[in-house]
């Protein structure tokens, strides 16, 4: 199973793709995480990526491109992946998809998770609160000003894949905005009607 998901920041990227690799036996590879662990560790990707993390800004797409597509090899040699976050715009989507057809990938669906505004917002400006869980980079980007630009990011740049992969016959639209199990439930049942995978 090859997986992506792009929705927008708040909408359950992670919690989902933390169900959807342990149900799939896939590997969860978000870009998110895999930077923050970068910024934490104090490595040199990580020192240049933290002003735009901390901004809320997208990272230049070739900083992150390298280091996904390395995780994306590993993790399909292991059985399958789930992106997290991956492509965010479209010239990172037009990089996969070179990448894909290159090695002779096939992504099984991308998976899109609609979510009111009021309802992203209510949920990060919630989650800003919430501790720091052990083992997890910081997050430095859920203060109430670099939340609004994270989703104005997202309308600008990554909202356009929607149609991109829709257009290739590829896009899983879901209610985001029902409870974590039933998001679940809906993307188990939309991926099962298109892979023979249970
Ligand atoms: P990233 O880490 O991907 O953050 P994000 O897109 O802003 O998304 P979040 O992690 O905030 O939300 P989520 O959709 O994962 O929701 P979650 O499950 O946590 O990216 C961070 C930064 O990294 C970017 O701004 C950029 O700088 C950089 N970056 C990453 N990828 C990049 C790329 N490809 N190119 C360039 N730069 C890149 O849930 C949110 C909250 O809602 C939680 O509290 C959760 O418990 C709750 N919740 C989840 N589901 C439900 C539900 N169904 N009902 C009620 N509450 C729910």
């Amino acid at each position: 199973m090859r997986l992506l998901l792009i929705a927008p920041p708040g909408s359950g990227k992670g919690t989902q793709a933390r169900r959807l690799a342990e149900r799939y036996h896939i590997e969860h590879i978000s870009t998110g995480e895999l930077l923050r662990q970068q910024v934490a560790a104090g490595t040199p990707l990580g020192e240049q990526a933290r002003e735009y993390l901390d901004r809320g800004d997208l990272v230049p797409d070739q900083m992150i491109s390298d280091a996904v597509l390395a995780a994306v090899v590993e993790a399909d040699h292991r059985g399958g992946f789930l992106l997290d976050g991956y492509p965010r715009n479209l010239a990172q989507a037009e990089q996969a998809q070179r990448w894909a057809a290159s090695n002779g990938v096939a992504i099984d669906g991308a998976i899109y998770l609609d979510v009111s505004r009021d309802e992203l917002l209510r949920r990060l400006l919630g989650r800003g609160d919430e501790p720091v869980k052990v083992g997890k980079g910081a997050r430095t980007d859920d203060n109430e000003a670099t939340i609004r630009h994270r989703l104005a990011v997202y309308d600008a740049q990554t909202q356009p894949l929607i149609d991109y992969y829709r257009g290739r016959g590829l896009l899983l639209a879901i209610n985001g905005e029902q409870s974590v199990d039933q998001v679940t439930t809906d993307i188990v049942g939309q991926l099962s009607q298109r892979t023979p995978t249970p």
